[in-house]
């Protein structure tokens, strides 16, 4: 029974945070502490084969570093690297930069290290980092199934995960209007003029539009439908946060949406067990409107014409 109900569990997204603490929890104690040994076996092999770019210490001042245009990073900076899931280091580290979406100047050490090694030298650079890490720091990465290619491989996970940039910052547009928005290619070169600019392929891609003045082709995620209204504002004002619709987005380094109805959802009903509404369908809506009126006394519509005009 409870096999099955797991298979069909849609993933709703208000229930996706708590239950991606849990197991984020979870593994943190399952994943022992890296041993001593671990980490000084993880240093040994950092020296033969990293110290050339990212330094003795660490801090990506190593002897070919000043050859590069994405300079190599600061390992040491934990602000940056405590957010950075095991996978994700560990698929730069084994794959090189590219797959995340970084600079090829990071080259791929597959043929190097096997994935114990691999192991080991992320241990190293958790060892390193500066505030500390600790478990927990780095919730795993959050990939939902049939999220789309964009035209440039943008990642959540690196903005707003690692460097922590606001959601508002880039969806400007939530706060005061119906729609969050999009960042516009000249919002992005604010930064990107200079970040990455020489040597990353990705954002190579944005200089080029950037060039012939065109909006970047972004194919669209969460979508209600013509004949429904959403307004952002509202929502924002309220206090609704982002992730209570949208999911942990910043955990996600494509985004994808789990959303509107779902064969094994309306099972669920007609056996009689009563699963939440799936995102972004009416049951949602309403739901959440009926749930925060007796809560703390909004005034969410509940009327057709409110999102039906
Ligand atoms: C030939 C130079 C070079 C070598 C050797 C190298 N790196 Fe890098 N590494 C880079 C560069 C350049 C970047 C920055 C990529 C970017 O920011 O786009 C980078 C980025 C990284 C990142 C991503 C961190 C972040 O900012 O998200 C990790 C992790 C990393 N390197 C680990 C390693 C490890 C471990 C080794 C040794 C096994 C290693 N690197 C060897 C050049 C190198
Ligand atoms: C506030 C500064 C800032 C803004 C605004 C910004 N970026 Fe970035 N971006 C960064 C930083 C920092 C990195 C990490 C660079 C590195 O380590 O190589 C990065 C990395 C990237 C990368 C490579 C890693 C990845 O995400 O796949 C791409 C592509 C990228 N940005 C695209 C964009 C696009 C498109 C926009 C506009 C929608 C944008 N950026 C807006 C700062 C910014
Ligand atoms: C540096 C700019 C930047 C930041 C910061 C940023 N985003 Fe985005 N966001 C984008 C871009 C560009 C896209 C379109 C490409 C894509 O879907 O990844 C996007 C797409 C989205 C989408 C999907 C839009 C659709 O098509 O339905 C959601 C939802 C979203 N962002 C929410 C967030 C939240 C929540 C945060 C903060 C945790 C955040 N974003 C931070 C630039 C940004
Ligand atoms: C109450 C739920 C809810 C909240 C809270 C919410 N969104 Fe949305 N968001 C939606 C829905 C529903 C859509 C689809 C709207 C449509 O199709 O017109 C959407 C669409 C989007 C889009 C696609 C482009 C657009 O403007 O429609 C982006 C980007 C986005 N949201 C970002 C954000 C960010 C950033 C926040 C937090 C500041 C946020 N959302 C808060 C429900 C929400
Ligand atoms: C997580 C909770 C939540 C979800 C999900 C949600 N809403 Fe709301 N909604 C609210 C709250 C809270 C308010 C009103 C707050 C107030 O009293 O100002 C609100 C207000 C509104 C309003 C009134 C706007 C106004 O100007 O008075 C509309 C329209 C609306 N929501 C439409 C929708 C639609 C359509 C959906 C589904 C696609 C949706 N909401 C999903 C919490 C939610
Ligand atoms: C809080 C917002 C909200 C309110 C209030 C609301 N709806 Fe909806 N309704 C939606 C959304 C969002 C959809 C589209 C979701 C979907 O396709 O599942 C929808 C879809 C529908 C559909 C199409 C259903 C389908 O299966 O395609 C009908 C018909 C409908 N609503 C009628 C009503 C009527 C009648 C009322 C008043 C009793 C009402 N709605 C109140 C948000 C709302």
């Amino acid at each position: 029974m409870l096999r099955r109900w797991r298979s069909w569990r849609p993933a709703g997204f208000l229930v996706v945070p708590a239950l991606s603490a849990l197991v984020g929890w979870a593994l943190a104690e399952a994943a022992a502490p890296a041993s001593d040994r671990e980490v000084a076996a993880g240093r040994a092999l950092y020296v033969t084969l990293c110290v050339v770019c990212h330094g003795e210490s660490g801090r990506g001042d190593g002897a070919s570093a000043a050859g590069f245009a994405t300079k190599p990073s600061d390992l040491t900076d934990g602000r940056l690297m405590n957010p950075l899931p095991d996978e994700f280091l560990v698929n730069v580290i084994r794959s090189g930069g590219p797959a995340e979406g970084l600079s090829p100047g990071m080259p791929p050490f597959a043929a190097y290290l096997g994935p114990a090694e691999t192991r080991q030298v992320v241990a190293y650079l958790r060892s390193i980092a500066r505030p500390p890490f600790r478990p927990g720091m780095a919730k795993p990465i959050v990939a939902v199934p049939g999220a789309p290619a964009q035209p440039v491989f943008f990642s959540h996970l690196i903005h707003a995960g690692s460097f922590q940039i606001g959601c508002q910052y880039c969806h400007a547009d939530a706060r005061r209007s119906d729609y969050a928005g999009l960042p516009s290619v000249e919002r992005c070169m604010g930064c990107h003029k200079i970040v990455g600019a020489q040597d990353n392929p990705e954002v190579l891609k944005l200089h080029d539009y950037w060039r012939r003045g065109a909006s970047i082709p972004w194919v669209r995620v969460f979508k209600v439908p013509e004949f429904t209204y959403f307004p952002h504002k509202p929502h924002v004002r309220a206090g609704v946060e982002c992730q209570t619709c949208h999911g942990p987005i910043e955990r996600m380094r494509v985004v994808g949406a789990d959303t509107g109805p779902a064969l094994s959802n309306d099972l669920m009903h007609l056996v009689g067990l009563n699963p939440p509404s799936r995102p972004l369908t009416m049951g949602w809506c309403v739901d959440c409107h009926r749930a925060e009126n007796a809560r703390r006394g909004t005034k969410a519509p509940l009327d057709c014409i409110a999102c039906h005009h």
